[in-house]
């Protein structure tokens, strides 16, 4: 299958399963940079700009490879393709595990060289290392560190209902309580297995603990996957059901933000991704929008981080490349990227100036949850368990949150079974 046919195909099953189909990528030359990611809202678009700007500064073109849909399931899908017929991007956006079997698999190229000039192993959390290096060999670039246990709340709409910081989930409920009361919707939410997935993270950590979660999510260990406090944690996940709009299924992850930007809802629990939107809406931290913890949760850091796979491409592309990696790497472009993005700096070197004041926070957590051992893997973006772990994880929350699986119980049994099934 030639290039453009590859593409295609993967197109074709992206728009069976609900996405947009990705753009046409164009084979990338000796003076160009190729990606493909899956930054294409408004937030995402902004701080990839930055990107694109510094390396045109140095002469190197940006070839854009789009695939839209968030938390890069599509994207994955035509990665597959593109790699399985022999022409993988020059570089790609990815997460966790799916870097992991791409590096086994003897697809990616290492950057080894850049690596030990700028030591990277000293500037960079040593969690994200197991992500980043395979056999000591660097082929994955972090550009950030995203984490998905976040609460945006609209300020104006917290005022109005007298709202303050929710400090356990009963807290949470009693202000989602008075928001409904007020006519507002609580809770704006995608319904996506994906995003449903992400706030499950949340509740499992809010509900046990981080070292419950670890327990559960890292270790798979059977005595907490099958205990009474996952099965609370699913009751706490139905809880929240009766908050979301009706129309929330299918839901984009940037359009639920927009419900918060715009008032229409007063909160979003999602990855700090999030921020990007409203800063792209001129809305600021503190003064229209705030940014708490998942209650329960302050503390611990339940990460992502977007990598750039580096896979093996022809000599003529190396040039190209390196530049993508020593870029990414950069203090300027960590900084200025991630300032926009929402995320924060993958580099712990990075100073705060540049961020408001939930950037601010995220990367002091980031620091102290690192130092603490509460800086842990998201299970439902793939930085806790490989991809079919994760996706059967997806599968179970989204299948309890839609009444699908009808009780915790069962959702309980069901969610070991299928990652034993997965692994
Ligand atoms: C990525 C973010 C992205 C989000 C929504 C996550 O998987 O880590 O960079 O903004 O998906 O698309």
């Amino acid at each position: 299958m030639n290039f453009r046919n590859l593409l295609m195909a993967s197109a074709m099953t992206a728009a069976a399963i609900g996405f947009v189909a990705p753009a046409p990528a164009v084979a990338a030359g000796a003076k160009d940079v190729q990606l493909l990611n899956w930054w294409t809202s408004g937030g995402e678009a902004a701080a990839l700009d930055v990107l694109k700007q510094y390396l045109a500064k140095e002469g190197y073109a940006w070839k854009d490879v789009p695939v839209a849909g968030g938390g890069g399931e599509a994207a994955m899908t035509t990665l597959k393709a593109m790699v399985a017929g022999g022409d993988p991007p020059m570089a790609s956006q990815i997460l966790g595990y799916f870097a992991l079997d791409y590096a086994e698999a003897g697809k990616l190229a290492n950057v080894n060289s850049l690596a030990k000039k700028e030591d990277w192993a000293k500037v960079l959390p040593t969690a994200l290392q197991k992500f980043t290096t395979t056999d000591g060999n660097w082929d994955a670039i972090p550009i950030n560190i995203h984490s998905v246990n976040w609460i945006w709340v609209n300020k104006a709409v917290m005022a109005k209902i007298g709202g303050t910081e929710p400090k356990n989930f009963a807290e949470l409920i009693a202000l989602m309580d008075k928001a409904k009361k007020a006519g507002v919707t609580p809770l704006a939410l995608g319904g996506q297995p994906w995003q449903e997935a992400i706030l499950f993270d949340s509740v499992v950590a809010s509900t046990g603990g981080i070292g419950f979660y670890k327990k559960a999510f890292i270790d798979l260990d059977e005595t907490a996957l099958k205990s009474d406090t996952m099965k609370t944690a699913f009751d706490n996940l139905a809880k929240l059901r009766a908050y979301v709009d009706p129309n929330y299924a299918g839901r984009d992850w940037n359009l639920a933000t927009a419900m918060v930007i715009k008032g229409d809802a007063l909160m979003q629990v999602m990855g700090d991704w999030a921020k990007g939107e409203f800063k792209v809406a001129h809305k600021e931290a503190g003064a229209d929008f705030l940014c708490y913890r998942f209650p329960g949760t302050d503390g611990s850091v339940i990460y992502n981080t977007d990598m750039f796979a580096m896979f093996k491409v022809p000599e003529s592309q190396r040039a190209g490349q390196l530049a993508l990696a020593d870029a990414s790497m950069s203090v300027a472009v960590q900084s200025a990227f991630n300032a926009i993005k929402g995320s924060v700096p993958a580099r712990m070197d990075v100073p705060d100036t540049a961020f408001d004041m939930c950037g601010k926070k995220g990367i002091a957590d980031v620091k102290k949850a690192n130092a603490a051992g509460t800086f842990v893997g998201s299970m439902a973006q793939n930085y806790a368990q490989p991809p079919a772990i994760a996706e059967a994880y997806h599968d179970v929350v989204t299948k309890f949150f839609h009444g699908e699986i009808k009780t915790s119980t069962e959702a309980v049994a069901d969610l070991y079974k299928s990652i034993e099934a997965a692994k």
